[in-house]
């Protein structure tokens, strides 16, 4: 039966339609798998099409989650949290917090369209015309202003047909399910061809560090420069849904609640009931030295203006929240000058920042979610950049550490689920965060992952000069006399670059089944 995809708020467990939906599309796309050790599996197909088919089947009888089966998982772990939560003695509670069900392995798989080509199954992909063309055609390296083919690490280089993403909590049961699926790509053809090799692989980290980059299995997950990441995500679920109201602050001022249809369409090569979603997956390494340096470089900029001869500890937190459009903690730059919101909030805009003296208009999380800045600033109602949103599935590589050494390759294996690759993802990278224009002219581009064009120095971006300020000042640059509420002449970024990408379709569980 066709449900709607306009709905959100979703309980599967209240609709049969929504149930069999569900268990028709795969995990991962509509919330978060959670787990903290991450294995991601390059896959080339060198077996016959029959083969190869006969092991997508396989793959979706034996390991491939769905998104029914990952939703019960986390009622199932949910209701056993709210168990512990009112247990009052606090060495019971602890102990309890350790037993709670971790959800067990994840999976899943998702094809690239030379993947489909390969498999004879080109008749059946969807045809977003980005995916179509793949992370290496030309066009799409030119148009996110990414390095030729060749700078890539060898193991993206070639053709990659699918990735498989498997997840687990548990370290040990991780590399069983790992073992078990290479195992199964090495049986073979009519021909005595192996069915497929691992091109490449890529090990994921929750990395889970206090404020200081130590360790701590309770903490929140961080990204390399330091920051809590995945607090902003379209929700789906009602119960998620209920979750933000109830930890996030909210939804009143901003909602973060999002239709179906912002990442699942209707799969071409799935049964009545099957859904996919399109997978960006780009490697991307961070560069924590420059970050330091630029969150160095406002900070004095900052402290010079205020009158100190040196940057303190608190201008180098809010030049790094001015980079990000949020502290290390998560607390929103937009709302307060300093660190400190107890819980993770995301109920805000930036109504009343126009101007971007309090969270400057090129901050990353203001330029890929302008929240709402679009219909301030330009007219165009909140519905047309929230349509823009995609969901993060994205985690770490590299050392779990803040402070890597020189020779260390840390960053980001970023995934993100939408409807479409071409309106939501590359939207986003291009037209926001890589347009310095964007939401005003000379803001800059975004410090975190845009690229200036080729052969060009990136333009200075629009600093507070003093949080909150609109007091203009006059500055002399250049025999020019410039009046402005922005620090002047402050380049950050960039400070990403990237190793390797692809597009993919997570396809309906009776897709793959049905290619056997
Ligand atoms: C949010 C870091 C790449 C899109 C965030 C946050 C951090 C972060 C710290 C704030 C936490 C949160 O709101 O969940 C990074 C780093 C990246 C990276 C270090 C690269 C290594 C990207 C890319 C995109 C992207 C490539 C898309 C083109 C987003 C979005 C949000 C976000 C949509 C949520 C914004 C909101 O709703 O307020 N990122 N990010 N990020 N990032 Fe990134």
């Amino acid at each position: 039966m066709p449900i709607n995809l306009m709905q959100t708020s979703i309980a599967p467990q209240a609709s049969a339609s929504l149930t069999a939906a569900l268990a028709d599309t795969q995990g991962n796309i509509l919330k978060s798998h959670g787990r903290d050790h991450s294995e991601h599996l390059f896959v080339r197909f060198t077996g016959d099409p029959a083969a190869c088919g006969g092991w997508l089947a396989m793959m979706a009888d034996t390991h491939v989650t769905t998104a029914l089966e990952q939703f019960e998982a986390s009622l199932a772990r949910a209701e056993a949290a709210a168990v512990v939560e009112g247990i009052l003695d606090p060495r019971a509670k602890a102990r309890a917090i350790t037993i709670l069900p971790d959800g067990g392995a994840f999976v899943n798989l998702a094809l690239s369209a030379a993947g489909y080509r390969a498999l004879g199954l080109a008749d059946r992909m969807p045809d977003d015309p980005s995916f179509l063309l793949g992370s290496k055609d030309a066009s799409i390296l030119a148009k996110l202003r990414d390095p030729a083919v060749e700078e890539w690490e060898a193991g993206y280089q070639g053709e990659l047909h699918a990735l498989v993403l498997v997840a687990d909590d548990d370290a040990e049961n991780l590399a069983a399910t790992v073992a078990a699926i290479e195992a199964s790509l090495a049986g073979t053809d009519s021909a005595g061809t192996p069915i497929g090799e691992v091109a490449h692989r890529e090990t994921g980290v929750a990395m889970r560090l206090d404020d200081d980059g130590r360790p701590l299995a309770s903490a929140p997950v961080r990204e390399h420069f330091g920051f809590v990441d995945g607090i902003s995500q379209p929700l789906f679920f009602a119960s998620d849904i209920a979750e933000a109201r109830r930890r996030n602050g909210g939804i009143d001022g901003y909602d973060s609640s999002a239709p179906l249809a912002l990442v699942l369409i209707k799969d071409p090569g799935g049964g009545p009931d099957g859904h996919g979603s399109y997978f960006a997956y780009r490697k991307l390494r961070q560069d924590v030295a420059a970050f330091k340096d630029g969150r160095r470089r406002v900070a004095e900029a900052i402290a010079l203006e205020a009158g100190r001869e040196e940057a303190t500890p608190a201008d180098e937190e809010l030049a790094g929240a001015y980079m990000v459009g949020r502290f290390r903690d998560g607390t929103p730059v937009v709302v307060q000058d300093v660190p400190g919101w107890t819980t993770l909030p995301n109920n805000f805009t930036y109504d009343g920042d126009a101007d971007g003296v309090r969270c400057p208009l090129h901050a990353h999380i203001r330029k890929v979610n302008p929240r709402g800045d679009t219909r301030a600033q330009l007219g165009i109602p909140l519905g047309g950049s929230q349509a823009r949103r995609i969901a993060r599935r994205g985690v770490s590589f590299g050392p779990q550490t803040l402070d890597p050494a020189p020779e260390d390759e840390v960053g980001l294996l970023f995934l993100s689920a939408q409807a479409s690759i071409v309106d939501q993802f590359e939207f986003t990278q291009v037209s926001w965060s890589g347009f310095p224009d964007f939401l005003r002219p000379g803001v800059g581009l975004d410090p975190l992952i845009s690229q200036p064009p080729p052969g060009t120095e990136p333009a200075p971006q629009a600093w507070p000069r003093d949080y909150g300020s609109h007091d203009q000042i006059v500055f002399e640059d250049e025999g020019n006399v410039v009046i402005s509420p922005y620090l002047q002449d402050i380049s950050v970024g960039p400070l990403v670059t990237v190793r390797g990408a692809e597009y993919f379709f997570a396809p309906s569980p009776s897709f793959l089944r049905s290619a056997g």
